[in-house]
Protein backbone atom coordinates (compact mmCIF):
# COMPACT_ATOMS: atom_id res chain seq x y z
CA UNK A 1 0.00 0.00 0.00
CA UNK A 2 0.73 3.64 -0.56
CA UNK A 3 2.30 4.84 2.66
CA UNK A 4 2.27 3.92 6.70
CA UNK A 5 -0.27 2.01 8.32
CA UNK A 6 -0.48 2.70 11.88
CA UNK A 7 -3.63 0.99 13.39
CA UNK A 8 -5.25 3.02 16.43
CA UNK A 9 -8.02 3.21 18.96
CA UNK A 10 -8.04 7.01 18.89
CA UNK A 11 -7.50 8.29 15.22
CA UNK A 12 -8.13 12.03 16.29
CA UNK A 13 -5.98 11.87 19.39
CA UNK A 14 -3.43 10.53 16.64
CA UNK A 15 -3.69 12.60 14.38
CA UNK A 16 -3.61 15.42 16.78
CA UNK A 17 -0.13 14.37 17.87
CA UNK A 18 0.86 13.96 14.42
CA UNK A 19 0.31 17.27 13.72
CA UNK A 20 1.90 18.93 16.52
CA UNK A 21 4.91 16.92 16.00
CA UNK A 22 4.61 18.15 12.26
CA UNK A 23 4.33 21.56 13.65
CA UNK A 24 7.24 21.34 16.07
CA UNK A 25 9.64 19.98 13.31
CA UNK A 26 8.58 22.14 10.11
CA UNK A 27 11.55 23.65 8.24
CA UNK A 28 10.16 27.22 7.64
CA UNK A 29 8.89 29.74 9.74
CA UNK A 30 5.56 29.33 9.03
CA UNK A 31 3.56 26.10 9.03
CA UNK A 32 1.19 25.14 5.99
CA UNK A 33 -1.92 22.96 7.06
CA UNK A 34 -4.61 21.19 4.43
CA UNK A 35 -7.89 20.62 5.66
CA UNK A 36 -10.25 17.86 4.68
CA UNK A 37 -14.17 17.67 5.16
CA UNK A 38 -16.57 15.26 6.71
CA UNK A 39 -17.33 13.76 10.00
CA UNK A 40 -13.64 12.05 10.64
CA UNK A 41 -12.11 15.60 9.99
CA UNK A 42 -14.68 17.53 12.40
CA UNK A 43 -13.73 14.70 15.22
CA UNK A 44 -9.86 15.49 14.51
CA UNK A 45 -10.28 19.39 14.27
CA UNK A 46 -11.89 19.80 17.61
CA UNK A 47 -9.03 17.67 19.18
CA UNK A 48 -6.73 19.49 17.77
CA UNK A 49 -7.89 23.02 18.34
CA UNK A 50 -7.71 21.22 22.03
CA UNK A 51 -4.29 19.44 22.45
CA UNK A 52 -3.02 22.13 20.19
CA UNK A 53 -4.35 25.17 21.93
CA UNK A 54 -0.55 25.31 23.92
CA UNK A 55 1.12 23.19 21.56
CA UNK A 56 1.36 25.01 18.61
CA UNK A 57 1.58 29.01 17.98
CA UNK A 58 -1.64 29.16 15.66
CA UNK A 59 0.01 32.53 14.47
CA UNK A 60 2.13 31.01 12.62
CA UNK A 61 -0.34 28.18 11.16
CA UNK A 62 -1.35 29.19 7.25
CA UNK A 63 -4.99 26.96 6.89
CA UNK A 64 -5.90 25.64 3.26
CA UNK A 65 -8.27 23.13 2.39
CA UNK A 66 -7.95 19.96 0.33
CA UNK A 67 -11.14 19.82 -1.72
CA UNK A 68 -14.72 22.58 -1.30
CA UNK A 69 -18.06 21.42 -1.99
CA UNK A 70 -19.46 24.31 -4.20
CA UNK A 71 -21.84 25.97 -1.82
CA UNK A 72 -22.14 29.23 0.16
CA UNK A 73 -19.03 29.16 2.82
CA UNK A 74 -22.12 29.63 5.61
CA UNK A 75 -23.69 26.57 4.36
CA UNK A 76 -24.08 23.10 6.28
CA UNK A 77 -21.99 21.13 3.92
CA UNK A 78 -19.51 23.47 3.95
CA UNK A 79 -15.78 22.42 4.43
CA UNK A 80 -14.97 25.80 5.15
CA UNK A 81 -17.49 26.09 7.33
CA UNK A 82 -16.57 23.08 9.61
CA UNK A 83 -13.21 23.97 9.44
CA UNK A 84 -14.07 27.54 11.16
CA UNK A 85 -16.29 26.04 13.51
CA UNK A 86 -13.98 22.86 14.43
CA UNK A 87 -10.89 24.34 14.96
CA UNK A 88 -10.13 28.30 13.71
CA UNK A 89 -12.80 29.58 15.95
CA UNK A 90 -11.47 27.65 18.95
CA UNK A 91 -7.65 28.31 18.65
CA UNK A 92 -8.98 31.75 17.98
CA UNK A 93 -5.88 32.58 15.50
CA UNK A 94 -4.37 31.78 12.49
CA UNK A 95 -1.22 33.61 10.35
CA UNK A 96 -3.73 33.22 6.91
CA UNK A 97 -6.42 31.35 5.71
CA UNK A 98 -7.14 30.41 2.49
CA UNK A 99 -10.19 29.20 1.56
CA UNK A 100 -11.17 27.59 -1.68
CA UNK A 101 -14.07 29.19 -3.84
CA UNK A 102 -15.57 27.27 -6.77
CA UNK A 103 -16.62 30.22 -8.03
CA UNK A 104 -13.13 31.62 -8.88
CA UNK A 105 -12.47 28.67 -10.01
CA UNK A 106 -9.40 26.07 -9.86
CA UNK A 107 -6.71 28.83 -10.94
CA UNK A 108 -6.53 31.46 -8.11
CA UNK A 109 -6.02 28.47 -5.89
CA UNK A 110 -3.80 26.72 -7.92
CA UNK A 111 -1.60 29.63 -8.18
CA UNK A 112 -1.36 30.18 -4.35
CA UNK A 113 -0.39 26.08 -4.29
CA UNK A 114 2.21 26.67 -6.45
CA UNK A 115 3.41 29.61 -4.49
CA UNK A 116 3.58 27.64 -1.23
CA UNK A 117 5.84 25.14 -2.70
CA UNK A 118 4.79 22.47 0.16
CA UNK A 119 2.61 22.15 2.09
CA UNK A 120 3.49 20.85 5.97
CA UNK A 121 0.53 18.57 6.19
CA UNK A 122 -2.04 17.49 4.33
CA UNK A 123 -4.91 16.09 6.18
CA UNK A 124 -7.36 13.63 3.85
CA UNK A 125 -10.18 11.28 4.37
CA UNK A 126 -11.13 7.99 2.46
CA UNK A 127 -14.99 7.62 1.61
CA UNK A 128 -16.42 4.28 1.65
CA UNK A 129 -16.19 4.15 -2.31
CA UNK A 130 -12.81 4.86 -1.89
CA UNK A 131 -12.60 8.81 -2.93
CA UNK A 132 -9.87 11.12 -0.93
CA UNK A 133 -10.35 15.05 -0.85
CA UNK A 134 -12.99 15.20 -3.70
CA UNK A 135 -10.75 12.96 -5.92
CA UNK A 136 -14.19 9.93 -6.75
CA UNK A 137 -13.99 6.90 -8.70
CA UNK A 138 -14.63 7.25 -12.41
CA UNK A 139 -14.36 11.44 -11.99
CA UNK A 140 -12.92 14.05 -14.63
CA UNK A 141 -10.64 15.12 -12.32
CA UNK A 142 -8.46 11.49 -11.63
CA UNK A 143 -6.91 11.96 -14.47
CA UNK A 144 -6.12 15.72 -14.23
CA UNK A 145 -2.38 14.85 -15.05
CA UNK A 146 -1.02 17.66 -17.30
CA UNK A 147 -0.10 18.97 -14.18
CA UNK A 148 -2.66 20.91 -12.96
CA UNK A 149 -2.69 21.06 -8.97
CA UNK A 150 -6.73 22.10 -8.40
CA UNK A 151 -9.06 21.29 -10.24
CA UNK A 152 -13.28 21.37 -10.70
CA UNK A 153 -14.85 17.82 -10.10
CA UNK A 154 -18.35 15.87 -9.48
CA UNK A 155 -19.09 12.54 -8.21
CA UNK A 156 -20.15 10.94 -11.30
CA UNK A 157 -22.05 7.94 -9.56
CA UNK A 158 -24.11 11.34 -8.05
CA UNK A 159 -23.89 9.57 -4.39
CA UNK A 160 -21.68 12.32 -3.08
CA UNK A 161 -23.57 15.77 -3.54
CA UNK A 162 -22.35 19.27 -4.97
CA UNK A 163 -20.02 20.07 -7.64
CA UNK A 164 -16.54 20.25 -6.30
CA UNK A 165 -13.08 21.97 -6.19
CA UNK A 166 -10.22 19.69 -5.51
CA UNK A 167 -6.24 19.29 -4.77
CA UNK A 168 -5.60 16.86 -7.61
CA UNK A 169 -2.61 14.06 -6.91
CA UNK A 170 -0.12 16.57 -7.91
CA UNK A 171 -1.26 18.64 -5.88
CA UNK A 172 -1.88 16.28 -2.69
CA UNK A 173 1.82 15.17 -3.86
CA UNK A 174 3.08 18.94 -2.46
CA UNK A 175 2.48 17.61 0.64
CA UNK A 176 5.29 17.08 3.19
CA UNK A 177 2.91 14.57 4.98
CA UNK A 178 -0.13 13.23 4.09
CA UNK A 179 -2.16 12.31 6.90
CA UNK A 180 -5.11 10.01 6.16
CA UNK A 181 -7.97 9.46 8.77
CA UNK A 182 -10.51 6.57 8.40
CA UNK A 183 -12.35 5.15 10.99
CA UNK A 184 -15.59 2.95 11.27
CA UNK A 185 -16.32 -0.34 9.72
CA UNK A 186 -18.38 1.40 6.79
CA UNK A 187 -14.76 2.56 5.52
CA UNK A 188 -13.30 -1.30 5.74
CA UNK A 189 -13.98 -2.43 2.13
CA UNK A 190 -12.35 0.99 0.83
CA UNK A 191 -9.49 0.86 3.12
CA UNK A 192 -8.98 -3.26 1.63
CA UNK A 193 -8.83 -1.55 -1.60
CA UNK A 194 -6.23 0.52 -0.92
CA UNK A 195 -4.19 -1.99 1.05
CA UNK A 196 -4.43 -3.67 -2.36
CA UNK A 197 -3.22 -1.08 -4.58
CA UNK A 198 -6.58 -1.26 -6.04
CA UNK A 199 -5.63 1.23 -9.50
CA UNK A 200 -9.29 1.54 -9.76
CA UNK A 201 -9.67 2.97 -5.79
CA UNK A 202 -9.07 7.05 -6.21
CA UNK A 203 -7.31 6.76 -2.26
CA UNK A 204 -5.00 3.87 -3.27
CA UNK A 205 -3.00 6.74 -5.50
CA UNK A 206 -2.51 9.44 -2.70
CA UNK A 207 1.49 10.54 -3.29
CA UNK A 208 3.48 12.54 -0.61
CA UNK A 209 6.86 12.97 0.78
CA UNK A 210 5.46 10.37 3.30
CA UNK A 211 2.10 9.35 3.53
CA UNK A 212 0.58 7.89 6.73
CA UNK A 213 -2.65 6.26 7.50
CA UNK A 214 -3.93 6.47 10.60
CA UNK A 215 -7.07 3.82 10.67
CA UNK A 216 -9.35 2.31 13.30
CA UNK A 217 -9.47 -1.17 14.27
CA UNK A 218 -12.87 -1.13 12.91
CA UNK A 219 -11.89 -0.01 9.48
CA UNK A 220 -8.68 -2.03 9.30
CA UNK A 221 -10.79 -5.18 9.48
CA UNK A 222 -9.18 -6.19 13.38
C1 LIG B 1 -15.28 15.86 1.64
C2 LIG B 1 -14.00 15.22 2.02
C3 LIG B 1 -13.96 13.73 1.80
C4 LIG B 1 -14.03 13.09 3.17
C5 LIG B 1 -14.38 11.62 3.12
C6 LIG B 1 -14.53 10.99 4.50
O1 LIG B 1 -15.32 17.05 1.42
O2 LIG B 1 -16.29 15.15 1.61
O3 LIG B 1 -12.87 15.91 1.98
O4 LIG B 1 -12.90 13.25 1.06
O5 LIG B 1 -12.82 13.28 3.85
O6 LIG B 1 -15.58 11.48 2.44
O7 LIG B 1 -15.57 11.61 5.17
P1 LIG B 1 -16.24 11.02 6.50
O8 LIG B 1 -15.23 11.11 7.57
O9 LIG B 1 -17.43 11.89 6.75
O10 LIG B 1 -16.61 9.61 6.19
Amino acid sequence: MNGELIVVDDVSGEFAERVIEAFHARPGETFSLALSGGDTARRCYERLAADGAAQIDWWQVDVYWGDERCVPPDHQDSNERLGREALLERVGAANAVYPMRCDDGPDPYQLRVGEVGRFDVVHLGLGPDGHTASLFPGSPALDADDGRLVAMNRDPSGRNPHERITLTFSGIARGRLALVTVEGEEKRSAFEAVRRDDPACPAARIRAERVVWLVDRAAAGE
